[in-house]
């Protein structure tokens, strides 16, 4: 992860140090053109950005700037126009399998309780489920979920939920994590304490983390850096390293050093006509 003057400079610029490990992700002028029943968007142009091993990257933009296309490209979910996608040094070419995704609607199965929600994940991958039996318990109890493992989805809140969909894409133990605004159906205090357990979560398992939100105040508490997109076609306007202290505690998120990030991302998108006061 970019610590330091030097290694925030680079990280900035999106470009790898020379003593910078091997980037886990590397999009490198990254196009991407809709033409669909006539309609030609341009969703993405010449995006580029480099992603270390254990990084926590989060993304923010407005909406319909490309985003969630920017991760399902990176996830090898969807073909791109131009440019290139690697992921530990491989080209993207289809749907990544060394990979957790979570999406703003957790997609449970009604008829499935929590644990075998989970599990579906590692039966899908045609692996034996009660080996990873115990990882999910575990994971469950860490995210709160300890005595819920045998409800049905119906039973649980919307938060509740998402936390089932986030053990499900951490369960194989992936060393990528992708999430596409998970929170963003949530009320803000509920949103605050996944945030708050998400980092728990990250600092324990340190897999490489991208995560796409429209909350600029999610952004800052959360990332090792902050990607600022454009509106549509999507480029990077800037990437912000943030150098606060974790946990991302209350004394961080309520600095003055927060506040001034949380101020450089709002007038960015004041300058894009994105917020209006
Ligand atoms: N499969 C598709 N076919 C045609 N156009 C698409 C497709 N997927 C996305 N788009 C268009 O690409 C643009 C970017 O969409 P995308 O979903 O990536 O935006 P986003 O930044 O994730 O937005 P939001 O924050 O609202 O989720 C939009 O104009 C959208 O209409
Ligand atoms: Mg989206």
């Amino acid at each position: 992860m970019p610590q330091g003057a030097a290694a925030g400079e680079a990280a900035a610029a999106g470009a790898a140090s020379p003593a910078a490990p091997p980037a886990h992700i590397e999009i490198d002028d990254l196009c991407q053109t809709f033409r669909r029943a006539g309609m030609v968007t341009q969703a993405l142009d010449g995006v580029d950005l480099l992603v270390a091993p254990s990084e926590l990257v989060v993304v923010v933009g407005p909406s319909g700037c490309g985003k969630s296309t920017l991760l399902r490209i990176a996830a090898g979910l969807l073909p791109f126009t131009s440019g290139r996608v690697r992921i530990g040094g491989r080209d993207v070419t289809g749907p990544q399998t060394e990979l957790g995704i979570v999406f703003q609607s957790p997609v449970l199965l009604d008829w499935r309780n929590v644990l075998e929600n989970v599990l579906i994940q590692v039966e899908l991958r045609g692996m034996d489920p009660r080996r990873y039996r115990e990882r999910a318990e575990r994971l469950l109890a860490d995210v709160g979920l300890g005595d819920f493992q045998d409800r049905r989805p119906r039973e649980l809140s919307g938060g509740m939920r998402q936390r089932v969909a986030i053990v499900r894409a951490l369960i194989h133990d992936p060393p990528l994590l992708m999430m596409d605004e998970p929170f963003g159906a949530l009320d803000a205090l509920t949103r605050e304490q996944m945030r708050i357990d998400l980092e728990k979560l990250w600092l324990a398992q340190r897999h490489t983390l991208i995560f796409v939100t429209h909350g600029i105040a999610e952004a800052v508490a959360l990332a090792d850096r902050v990607v600022v997109m454009t509106p549509r076609p999507g480029r990077i306007e800037r990437i912000i390293p943030i150098d606060l202290p974790r946990p991302r505690d209350k004394a961080a998120v309520t600095s003055a050093r927060f506040t001034e990030y949380v101020d450089e991302i709002t007038e960015c998108f004041m300058r894009y006509g994105v917020i209006r006061y």
